[in-house]
């Protein structure tokens, strides 16, 4: 496996060299096409890495330093990966003025990045760049080439949290989006609970009645209560022996 991986680097490296150096056949005996090269390069790798800079340099026979003068003078050329967001706060005078220094502060902070910089989970790129041309917006702030005004400290991180939160519901898998409670499986099904056949058994001493226990018994039978004699039954009696 390991093996496997390391002939994919050698053959990736191989293929990246072999591009640098097509490149520098195309503009052969042109002079100064030192950046439409980098250009080149930046456009199929996304941007400009060490190691294509120092292919460069031995290719032209070209000093690396002057490679970095040229790859750091202009801002278009970029020497970190590309966020998955392209953050652009303006810092012309105007939005200056309105704020955008703390704006930038409260992004640098929030997300651990320098101007010029990608946050560590390539999600955002933060560029601070002079007047945009919006200035009766300001302070302006451009998200992936949308612009959006008035921005303050608080409205700022409030649509670069919402762009990372789409982000991680975007990357979580399917079965953690459905919030249903699972089904129980038929031997997860719970058993009749124990506390009904305790019940249950706790009916028969129930049947010994301390007032039958009261009625006195003759010869095993149980003895007749004697009845009730009615004020109504005594009436007659007395009707009787007249
Ligand atoms: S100063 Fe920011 S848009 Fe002009």
């Amino acid at each position: 496996m390991e093996t496997e991986l390391k002939s994919d680097t050698k053959s990736e490296l191989k293929s990246e060299l072999d591009f640098i150096d097509a490149i520098v056949k195309q503009y052969e005996g042109e002079e100064g096409m030192l950046i439409p090269m980098l250009q080149d390069i930046q456009a199929e790798y996304g941007y400009l890495q060490a190691d294509h800079l120092r292919s460069l340099s031995r290719a032209l026979k070209v000093p690396l330093a002057r490679i970095y003068g040229v790859a750091t003078f202009y801002a278009s050329f970029r020497l970190s990966p590309k966020g998955q967001h392209d953050v652009t706060l303006c810092m012309g005078t105007v939005c200056y003025l309105k704020g955008s220094a703390r704006i930038s502060e409260v992004i640098c902070g929030e997300y651990g990045v320098e101007p010029g910089g990608t946050t560590s989970d390539r999600l955002f790129t933060l560029n601070l760049v002079n007047c945009v041309g919006a200035c009766a917006l300001a302070p302006v702030m451009i998200v992936d080439g949308k612009y959006h005004d008035a921005m303050t400290p608080e409205s700022a991180l409030k649509i670069l949290r919402g762009l990372s939160s789409e982000e991680r519901e975007a990357a979580e898998p399917e079965s953690a989006k459905t919030h249903e409670p699972a089904k129980p499986t038929e031997q997860a099904k719970p058993s009749e609970p124990p506390v009904k056949a305790v019940k249950a058994k706790r009916k028969t001493p129930a049947l010994k009645m301390p007032a039958e226990e009261a009625v006195p018994q003759v010869g095993g039978e149980p003895q007749e209560k004697p009845a009730v004699k009615t004020p109504q039954k005594a009436s007659k009696k007395k009707a009787g022996k007249k």
